[in-house]
């Protein structure tokens, strides 16, 4: 259990681990790429390295030792059969980015998770894989895990998706780099593009024109090194901790600046806090800056529209955040919350409620009041990482003491979360 005392002040400078869809996509890539890919900032967390063993499940050779990995890549079709299930335990961009990964492979594989993925839509890749070509089944006509995949021989497809998710995306253009023809992938708002960047850094082809992605077939991968930027989604935790406890002043060093991720760093500046850029540089095709954050007091904010894939996962914690701030927060749009690893419009709902917080579900999102005092409370993450680091956050507004109970989910994405808190709460 994780207990979180009031802070008086937060400060210092700190890093946080290495981006998780882009840690993800360096060993997938990595491992179907021709060649040794070294990949330095790694994020081990819980997710990441499921993606590793299923891998090497499929005999990729691959060392990993904290942030540093070596994946010894055998080309695309030197993956194995694999003669067990592959595990990907809490992580839907694993299951989802190697469903069309496996599409494109002579053999069979099966991949089942843990609960939380049990519970996850998986229709919305297992439907256009199928359409190129794939045999691919599942509970409820492959809507739930276990999914089990036959691939090759798959045709290219021009598929609209009704979801702004990259895992879609992501899944469509890795079976479509090994189909007959050239396949194209449209987005309702543009999700988050580090597969785009990432294929044309390993040597892909592909053509982005505004809200469509095209790959021909054919196309192979080039091992190289990778740097990976520490997470954006994990660096916002820090940052709401900033805003919600007065004084506050940090650094956060090396922090990925994806526009299709910076939606939180948009938020925080509409709601009048203070966030400054320095070192701006760009490494592997992935923007980076360190950032300068500066408490203000904030003002309630109405989010919704082409920004939410850009802050999808910052919710939680926007919510937190917005219970300190001045006035109403209106969050809409949003209903993909509801099959994260959690339905996080009623997981962060019930657990900010247990903080004092004035909080509403809605269809779509929910509406916050502020400022409300919090009071500590036990908390449950429900084996959410982000809703067990968002409640963390609040904890240092709350008077008194915070539990967080089931804290372990927090390795999912930020391991030494508690370690990064205790360095920068005065
Ligand atoms: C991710 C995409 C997003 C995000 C998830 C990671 C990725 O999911 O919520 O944490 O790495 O591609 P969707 O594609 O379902 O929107």
């Amino acid at each position: 259990m994780l207990r979180v005392q009031r802070a008086q002040q937060i400060s210092g400078t700190v890093r946080v681990p290495g981006d998780k869809s882009i840690s993800h996509r360096a060993v997938m890539f990595g491992a179907l790429a021709e060649g040794t890919t070294t990949i330095e900032g790694f994020l081990p967390g819980a997710d990441c390295l499921s993606t590793i063993s299923c891998f090497r499940r499929m005999g990729i050779e691959i060392e990993q030792e904290g942030d540093k990995v070596v994946v010894h890549g055998k080309g695309w079709y030197g993956l194995q059969e694999p003669s067990q299930h592959l595990d990907v335990g809490n992580s839907g961009t694993t299951i989802r980015l190697m469903a069309g990964i496996l599409a494109t492979q002579p053999f069979h594989s099966v991949m089942e998770g843990d609960e939380s993925i049990a519970k996850r839509p998986m229709r919305r890749v297992i439907g256009p894989l199928r359409q190129m070509g794939a045999k691919i089944d599942g509970r409820k006509d492959g809507e739930f895990t276990p999914l089990s995949i036959r691939g090759g021989n798959l045709a290219a497809i021009s598929y609209q998706s009704p979801v702004a998710s990259a895992q879609v995306k992501s899944a469509i253009l890795l079976a479509g780099l090994q189909a007959s023809g050239v396949t194209s992938v449209s987005e309702p708002q543009l999700s988050r593009d580090h597969t785009e960047r990432m294929l044309e850094a390993f040597g892909v082809k592909l053509v982005r024109d505004g809200l469509t992605v095209s790959v021909e077939g054919g196309q192979t991968l080039k091992g190289r090194a990778i740097q990976v930027p520490g997470d954006i989604s994990s660096a916002a935790f820090l940052i709401a901790a900033v805003m919600m406890v007065p004084g506050s002043s940090l650094v956060i060093e090396n922090v990925g600046m994806n526009p299709s991720r910076t939606g939180i760093l948009d938020v925080v500046k509409m709601m009048g806090g203070q966030i400054e850029l320095l070192n701006e540089r760009v490494v592997n095709e992935e923007p980076i800056a360190d950032l300068k954050v500066t408490h203000s007091q904030l003002n309630g904010v109405e989010i919704g529209g082409e920004i939410i894939p850009r802050l999808i996962d910052e919710i939680p914690v926007i919510a937190a955040m917005a219970t300190q701030a001045n006035g109403r927060t209106i969050i809409r749009d949003a209903q993909e919350l509801k099959v994260k690893e959690t339905d996080r419009i009623a997981t962060v709902v019930s657990e900010l409620s247990k903080l004092g917080a004035n909080i509403t579900p809605t269809e779509d999102g929910m509406i916050i009041e502020g400022p409300t005092p919090l009071r500590g409370a036990v908390i449950d993450s429900l084996g959410d990482h982000r809703i067990g680091m968002a409640m963390a956050i609040a904890g240092l507004a709350a008077e008194g003491e915070t539990f967080v109970e089931n804290d372990e989910a927090i390795l999912v994405s930020f391991p030494g979360f508690p370690e990064v808190l205790q360095s920068i709460c005065r």
